[in-house]
């Protein structure tokens, strides 16, 4: 970029944001577009109030490269490069051209197994954006969050959150369907020791199209996606707990018929499963999803949950259990709201 048409840096170039992970009720598996992250279908969520990332940017003159400390630790490799392609998103945009510093953190603990990427990358499109003197709406901010972590375009909208595939970087972006009050809901975490090193995410996107049951999986979207947003707007528990374990045994059905085939589940997830079924049956609202890993997330009426939460703990292989209700929009920290 010509010197000439660089912006002068903000007098403040540095910012402060957090943003829940969220929980797919409907999951995003398989990418139309990698390099973009535009999914081969729809997905909806629900944010984790209470677990965060929280992360601050700066862009500072005297740096030569960009920096990123997560939890304390220097983060080389993949894991800057992941997250120098958005801030050269910003830097593009902003018409900027300083490094920055990104400092990181996640207040939940790293070895059970939730996935930060969508916390982490709705939070550095918030700060990197407002720290680089950007005013990006919603929709941009889910859109750069997307090219961090598909899922962390459905963090930076609040409570409840569907995002469209789209056909294009421009229209595939999450939007909030219900604030997180119009349905007390939480989300209780079996956490289920693994045994063995997963497969990421980004990974297993490139996988899901070598499984012959994806085209059925994805051809059926629009079908759970409907029955899972009228569930939601409807406050129908029996409908959503259908559509929410019928969507994650569809995903990991591809997940296993992949090559290389994908098993996330431990012996303890499927008892997990096996156990909430049952209690479903006997009349307890409960209903579990699982992403990709091996840990069991069970959804359940926020008045259920402590109840749940001491029975999941019974079960043999659950090592611990974390129970988030539905969460806001990725903020921007109180000191950099007047700005
Ligand atoms: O955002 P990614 O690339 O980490 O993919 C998330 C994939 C699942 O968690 C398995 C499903 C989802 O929709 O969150």
């Amino acid at each position: 970029m010509r010197k000439g048409y660089l912006r002068k840096m903000p007098s403040d170039p540095s910012a402060t944001a957090f943003a829940n992970p969220n929980i797919a009720f409907i999951k995003y598996w398989g990418n139309r577009d990698e390099a973009l992250r535009l999914p081969v279908n729809g997905s909806i969520s629900m944010n984790l109030d209470g677990l965060f990332t929280r992360t601050t940017v700066s862009f500072q003159p005297s740096l030569p490269f960009d920096e990123l400390i997560v939890n304390g630790h220097d983060v080389t490799g993949p894991g800057l490069e992941r997250v120098s392609a958005i801030l050269d998103l910003i830097r593009g945009m902003a018409r900027i051209e300083e490094q920055a510093e990104v400092i990181s953190e996640n207040n939940f603990p790293s070895g059970a197994g939730i996935a930060s990427s969508a916390s982490a990358f709705a939070a550095l499109a918030l700060a990197a954006g407002k720290a680089a003197g950007l005013e990006l709406s919603e929709r941009e901010l889910s859109r750069l969050a997307r090219r961090g972590s598909g899922s962390a375009a459905r963090s930076v909208p609040a409570g409840f959150v569907e995002w469209r595939a789209g056909t294009s970087d421009e229209d595939s972006f999450a939007f909030s369907i219900a604030p997180p009050e119009h349905w007390a809901l939480a989300d209780c975490i079996a956490v289920v020791s693994a045994v063995h090193k997963k497969t990421g995410s980004t990974e297993g996107h490139a996988l899901a199209g070598t499984s012959p049951l994806q085209a059925a999986r994805v051809e059926d979207a629009p079908r759970r996606l409907d029955i899972c947003r009228r569930a939601i707007l409807e406050r129908d528990f029996e409908a959503l707990a259908s559509a929410v374990e019928l969507d994650s045994d569809m995903m990991h059905a591809v997940m296993m018929t992949s090559s290389p085939a994908l098993h996330y589940w431990q012996p303890a997830s499927l008892a997990v499963m096996q156990t909430v079924r049952q209690w479903r049956g006997d009349g307890i609202p409960a209903c579990y999803t699982v992403d990709a890993g091996a840990n069991v997330h069970v959804v359940c009426p926020e008045k259920e949950a402590q109840e749940i939460a001491t029975r999941l703990r019974g079960i043999a292989g659950v090592t611990d259990v974390l129970t988030a209700r539905a969460g806001g929009p990725a903020k921007l920290l109180e000191k950099n709201l007047g700005d």
